[in-house]
């Protein structure tokens, strides 16, 4: 009976000081386990006589109970100290400020393109599109350019394994805009602009082997008489606010495509400072060849019209100070954000 009494106040002492959750476990087995000490004390009531056996069952499971409601009442104790320990470390300032988002920001050769097709399309302007797997019939022979036309050796062009091409110029969606025209749908006149990827063999400072083109085609209803003065006015305007400078310089230079005549090359007067100005070539346009209507089945002699194209990333390099045309396609984070 003592011997149960001091045993009970141990077990208390002993759950009441338990220092965490683990330890409590510890603790209520080392008493009240299979094999606990108050668990044996109740098997040891076989050996007593019968007569006693009750009473002392009773005290035992009394102290049983004790030790029980203790281990209880430590349990919660040391369950709300866990977690109030957790809140505190994990606490949130919610009057910090978020972190944000980080935004994206838009290609630069994507946003040239979008500014020119965007003044282009307040000109009245629709856009098209073709294919960048072409035929050599569209890329080359309908532009007036044969097989053997030395302008084909001049275009790097790819070729794939059966006889397609990928697409050096932009100039051959003009051909299929002038077919639908000839296959009835479509109107006069006809104002389309086409941007998209071309390929060229070629690699270095000034050049990639995938750039981007815009090119512009213009066909007049019957009896306007488009002309090259037309086509001066549209893109010395378009030259002026794409740079932004109502002064900006410009010169139309003669020069030879196949697939207009009168051909022209356009140069801006570029850099800043005193004495002759620098020219940069920017454009090739001119009036569409009458081959070309006529590869397209419209007959020349009643349709007129006008064509330009140019590449987007010169513009993209002019407008932001770009010297390596390269930089467009690394892909660099820290170039591309301060386009932001
Ligand atoms: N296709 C030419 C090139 O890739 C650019 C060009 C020049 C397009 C004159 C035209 C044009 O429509 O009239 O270099």
């Amino acid at each position: 009976m003592e011997n149960l009494c001091a045993l009970t106040q141990a077990a208390l002492a002993a759950v009441n000081t338990a220092a965490s959750l683990a330890d409590l476990d510890k603790i209520r087995v080392h008493y009240l386990g299979k094999k606990g000490e108050i668990s044996l004390l109740a098997q040891g009531l076989r050996q007593l006589p019968a007569a006693e056996r009750p009473a002392r069952g009773a005290e035992i499971n009394s102290a049983r109970g004790q030790v029980l409601e203790a281990v209880e009442q430590r349990r919660q104790c040391l369950e709300q100290e866990a977690l109030s320990a957790r809140l505190a470390a994990e606490s949130v300032d919610v009057t910090l400020p978020g972190r944000g988002q980080g935004l994206g920001s838009v290609h630069p050769v994507t946003r040239t393109m979008e500014r020119i097709t965007d003044y282009f399309s307040s000109m009245g302007f629709g856009v098209a599109c073709g294919p960048e797997v072409e035929d050599e019939f569209h890329n080359f022979e309908a532009l007036n350019i044969p097989a053997h036309h030395p302008a084909r050796a001049m275009h790097d062009t790819f070729y794939t394994e059966t006889g397609a091409v990928l697409r050096t110029h932009t100039s051959p969606v003009q051909v299929r805009a002038l077919r639908q025209l000839a296959a009835g749908k479509g109107r006069l006149p006809l104002a389309v602009i086409c941007p998209g990827k071309v390929y060229r063999c070629d690699s270095d400072q000034t050049h990639s082997p995938m750039f981007h083109q815009v090119e512009g085609l213009y066909v007049g209803e019957a009896g306007e008489r488009t002309s090259f003065a037309d086509l001066k006015s549209l893109l010395s305007r378009f030259l002026r606010a794409f740079f932004e400078r109502d002064d900006l310089q410009l010169r139309f230079r003669p020069s030879y495509f196949p697939f207009t005549e009168p051909s022209a090359e356009v140069d801006i007067a570029w850099g800043e400072g005193t004495g002759e100005p620098r020219w940069l070539e920017v454009l090739g346009c001119g009036m569409v060849h009458p081959a070309v209507f006529r590869h397209a089945g419209l007959d020349p002699a009643q349709f007129q019209g006008f064509a330009f194209g140019l590449g987007v990333e010169r513009f993209a390099m002019l407008r932001y100070g770009v010297q390596d045309l390269r930089q467009f396609f690394d892909n660099s984070i820290p170039f591309l954000e301060q386009f932001h």
